[in-house]
Parts: structure tokens; C-alpha cells; sequence
């Protein structure tokens, strides 16, 4: 009887964990509401990229607000209410891909706070140079690797 007890106890603290593993962590949580349009890692396949990549996003964002609060603040509001006038990307990405679809209703502002903190602090990656240059030096292969 104790033994039963114990064995769901388990079972139900791993259900648990697991699913908060795969929603609260600030990368779960972008992977499964933001990825699917903003790649994480370079587009290897551009004729079906729908947004900018995150470093892309994360280089440009930083440029404009490089004080992390800021930075948070603008991205929270921004994915919330989208809008021509408050965009700091570059107009040819809005003209390319249209302006981005509020997620209101899709993340909360507490998630969004979350996801854009983890944004901040991990893109664009150290070794970022921007698109179409860098990485020809430096590491010397990994090219055409989709990294
Ligand atoms: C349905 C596709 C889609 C989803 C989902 C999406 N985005 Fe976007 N996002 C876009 C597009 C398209 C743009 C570029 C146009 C623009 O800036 O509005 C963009 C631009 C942005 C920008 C730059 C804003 C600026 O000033 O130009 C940020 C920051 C951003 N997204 C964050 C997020 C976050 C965080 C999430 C997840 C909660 C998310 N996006 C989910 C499509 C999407």
C-alpha cells in the first residue's frame, strides 16, 4: 500500500516537472510560441523564412536600446501591439514580411518579460557578425553546415 502511494507520488511529481520544464523555461517558452516564425539559429532555407531570425532581431533591438530594462520593455509592448510606427527594424523587413501579428492572447506579458530577458542575454550569439560576412575567418569551417 505505502509502496503504491509512493510510486504515484513519483509519477505525478515527474508529470509535473516535465511539463513545466517544457513551458516555463524562458527557451521553452520561446520555442513554443515565437521559433516556428523567428529561427533560432541561421535560415538555412530563406524562400520560407517568415520573420527575421532571432539574431538578426536581438543585433538590431540592441542597437536601439542596448540597457537591457529598455530593451525588455520596448519587446514586451511590441509583440503585444505591433505597429509600423514603433518597429526599429528596417522597413524592408516590415514591406518583406509584413508587420508582425500581435500574440496578445497567445503569451502572456509575464511570459513575454521572461522570453525577451532570455533574448537579450543570449543573442545575437558573441561570434555574430551580421549576414554576409564574418565567418569565413575564424573558425574555418562549419560553413554550410546551417549553424
Ligand atoms: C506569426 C509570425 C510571428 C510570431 C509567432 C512572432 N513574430 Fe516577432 N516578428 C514577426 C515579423 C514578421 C516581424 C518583422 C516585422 C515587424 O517588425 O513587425 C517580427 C518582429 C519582431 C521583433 C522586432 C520588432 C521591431 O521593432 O521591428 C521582435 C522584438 C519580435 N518580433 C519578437 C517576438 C517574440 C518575443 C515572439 C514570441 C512571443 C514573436 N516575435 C513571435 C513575426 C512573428
Amino acid at each position: 500500500m505505502k509502496f503504491k502511494i509512493t510510486l504515484l507520488t513519483l509519477g505525478m511529481i515527474a508529470a509535473f516537472s516535465s511539463s513545466a520544464q517544457a513551458t516555463e523555461t524562458a527557451e521553452g517558452l520561446y520555442d513554443a510560441k515565437c521559433a516556428a516564425c523567428h529561427t533560432k539559429t541561421r535560415p538555412t532555407d530563406m524562400s520560407k523564412v517568415l520573420a527575421p531570425a532571432l539574431m538578426g532581431v536581438m543585433r538590431h533591438i540592441k542597437m536601439d536600446y542596448p540597457d537591457k530594462n529598455e530593451a525588455v520593455k520596448f519587446m514586451v509592448d511590441y509583440v503585444l501591439e505591433p505597429s509600423k510606427e514603433k518597429a526599429i527594424c528596417m522597413p524592408q523587413k516590415i514591406e518583406r514580411f509584413g508587420l508582425m501579428p500581435s500574440q496578445k492572447g497567445n503569451v502572456t506579458e509575464a511570459q513575454l518579460t521572461k522570453i525577451t530577458g532570455w533574448m537579450f542575454d543570449n543573442f545575437p550569439p558573441a561570434d555574430f557578425r551580421g549576414m554576409g560576412q564574418g565567418n569565413r575567418q575564424g573558425k574555418g569551417q562549419g560553413r554550410g553546415r546551417g549553424n
